[in-house]
């Protein structure tokens, strides 16, 4: 049984009565109708009118693709007026709202934003994931939201990847089982029956196995959120392709089909088993040819072998990268077996090619039907026809102290116990004296990470949660000294027992955060080694999207602990770090001792083993 058909029998419609329903409404619909469908627009880039006037069958918010002012109300009144409006066409077929909740609701201001991928791969913990997906989905839903871009089941094969945090590990059926959890909270009715939310694997395939290109890239860095359509010339390019930026991101996956399917078709198959209605191709390309065009993957492989019967979108404006011709770029794309396009600028410059090319031939009617078959499919099967508005009383559940609960969880099952030497941790809660130090430990733009609010996620009080600071004053007790700052520039006799480095990556997303190097940068080394001078144990957290190179570093470090990326409640960091709850989190990825053991082969062609193994994390 398909996932879809499956999805619609917990509803109480057979198997054909779907189908009876699908055609009878495809029966009725013109070319228009059929074009709007399959086209999805990003949020600023339309009006609700607009959405009747062209049948837009869906409408997204790119990262950062937010309302103003960005509160839940807001987001709901907007998502409501796109639906309503689609609501008032001649068929009255709802649209679909799309979003990139892949740590929770995560534009939102007020959501609840999770550990990101890395940090729930250390976890290992599947009823956790499953849960997490639960809460997000009755977030999503608050705001009326239908889809989300998530789970990523890629399998990070290289570190240097501005997308490793957007994976749960290299360990393939771990991601499978973590995928598959997501998808289930996900898709799971909402128990206040707001209607279920739509799972989406991305992407698809074997994004992760991407190789390093030393030529300076040539894509465009693509926009994203609530930018104004940009002319060509205007698209940035990378901020510093010193650092690396968009030189592994959207890349060139060179491996067998043996290999293709082993470690990066599996988590698809397991997310699909578990109620995924849709999957997103991947800009990457499969031994030089781009899999928005890749027909065997896409259709011989995905939806034939495999008999995936829901829907398959684009990435943000990927089949531009197809062909200097536009019609080209639409007619590869279809025919290779794309069913919705995320445009996302310019709806009617692709809904007036796409009428083009089925009018001379290059793409066949019965190609549109099929697409268009499957849309209406997914959303017959997501209950949009029965509930095209989720319950409004849900907004009170946004951000709610039992949703924080749930992260704050995920936060103390994500750390991973690397070192820790001279019984370092747990920590006293009668030491008469504690420094802390590193902007990241009272930051929480930079303990959340990209896709946090904006797209690339930034510094600052983004949003609401609990910093590692105000956890560990909330956890010591009041007796402790404790001093903070953020540079560890301490008043001169500022001396303690133990001392606290909270060290961080620059929140980033996608190709920007691609590097050459995972080094610590020489001011995270300086700012390491003026606090090493002030205490008797040194205590480091790392804030990352990925392993660091730190052997160099190790010998001043009495205790190690990787907190990768933890959302907005990390004030589970001190519910560990005070012994209130063990160290139970394994690494998710091997540890590299240096950037010659980057990528994966190169670790595994190594003489030397890893700093620590993938699965490796002490206990407390
Ligand atoms: C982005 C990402 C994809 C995301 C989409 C919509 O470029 O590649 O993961 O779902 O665009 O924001």
């Amino acid at each position: 049984m398909t996932a879809t058909a499956e999805s619609k029998r917990q509803r109480g419609l057979s198997d054909a009565e779907v189908a009876r329903e699908v055609d009878h409404l495809l029966s009725q619909m013109t070319l228009e109708e059929k074009a709007g469908q399959m086209t999805m627009v990003e949020n600023n880039s339309i009006e609700p009118a607009q959405v009747a006037e062209y049948f837009i069958g869906s409408v997204l918010s790119g990262g950062g693709g937010n309302p103003t002012p960005n509160t839940p109300e807001n987001w709901r009144a907007m998502v409501c007026a796109f639906q309503k409006a689609a609501l008032e066409t001649r068929l009255a077929i709802p649209l679909v709202y799309g979003v990139d909740a892949v740590h929770g609701h995560n534009n939102v201001r007020g959501a609840v934003i999770f550990p990101h991928n890395i940090g729930l791969g250390a976890s290992r913990d599947v009823d956790l994931v499953e849960r997490i997906g639960q809460v997000t989905a009755r977030e999503l839903l608050a705001t009326s939201v239908h889809w989300t871009f998530a789970p990523s089941v890629s399998v990070p094969q290289d570190l240097r990847w501005g997308r490793t945090y957007e994976g749960y590990s290299a360990d393939s059926q771990l991601v499978g089982e973590l995928g598959a959890a997501l998808a289930r909270g996900l898709s799971g009715r909402c128990s206040d029956d707001g209607g279920s939310v739509l799972a989406c694997a991305k992407h698809y395939v074997a994004d992760g196995a991407a190789e390093w290109r030393e030529d300076p890239v040539a894509e465009d860095a693509p926009q994203q959120g609530s930018t104004a359509p940009p002319q060509d010339s205007e698209i940035p390019q990378a901020e510093d392709l010193s650092l690396g930026q968009w030189r592994i991101d959207q890349g060139d996956a060179r491996l067998d089909e043996a290999s293709l399917r082993e470690t990066h078709l599996a988590p698809y198959q397991a997310a699909i088993a578990a109620g995924a209605l849709t999957v997103m191709s991947s800009y990457s390309s499969w031994n030089g040819e781009k899999l928005h065009a890749h027909r065997y993957l896409l259709s011989d492989l995905l939806k034939s072998e495999l008999g995936f019967d829901g829907l398959i979108v684009t990435d943000w404006m990927a089949i531009n990268q197809l062909d200097p011709d536009y019609q080209q770029c639409v007619a590869q794309a279809l025919n290779a077996g794309i069913d919705m396009v995320m445009v996302p600028y310019d709806f009617r410059r692709f809904i007036s090619t796409l009428k083009a090319a089925v009018r001379q031939g290059d793409v066949a009617q019965e190609r549109v039907d099929d697409a268009v078959r499957r849309i209406l499919r997914v959303k017959l099967a997501l209950g949009l026809f029965d509930q095209p508005i989720a319950d409004k009383s849900l907004l009170e559940s946004l951000g709610c102290a039992a949703h924080r609960q749930v992260a704050r969880e995920a936060v103390r099952k994500s750390l991973v116990l690397l070192k820790n030497d001279n019984q370092s941790l747990p920590l006293s809660r009668d030491l008469p004296r504690l420094l802390v130090a590193g902007r990241a430990a009272d930051d929480i733009g930079l303990q959340c990470g990209g896709w946090s609010i904006t797209w690339q996620g930034e510094a600052g009080a983004t949003t609401t949660g609990t910093t590692i600071l105000q956890g560990i004053r909330a956890t010591a007790s009041d007796s402790t000294d404790i001093v903070f700052s953020p540079d560890g520039q301490f008043e001169d006799d500022a001396r303690a027992a133990v001392g606290i480095v909270a060290l961080h990556e620059e929140p980033y997303a996608e190709g920007f955060g691609d590097r050459a190097d995972l080094s610590l940068s020489p001011e995270e080394i300086a700012l390491l080694q003026r606090v090493r001078g002030r205490c008797d144990r040194l205590i480091v957290l790392l804030i990352t999207g990925r392993p660091r190179i730190i052997s160099e570093q190790l010998p001043l470090i009495d205790a190690l602990v990787v907190a990768w990326l933890p959302g907005t409640e990390a004030d589970g960091l001190a519910d560990v770090l005070f012994g209130d709850c063990p160290f139970t989190g394994k690494l998710p990825f091997s540890w590299p001792r240096s950037m010659d053991q980057i990528p994966l082969a190169a670790l595994r062609a190594s003489a030397e083993a890893p700093l620590w193994e993938c699965g490796y994390g002490l206990t407390s």
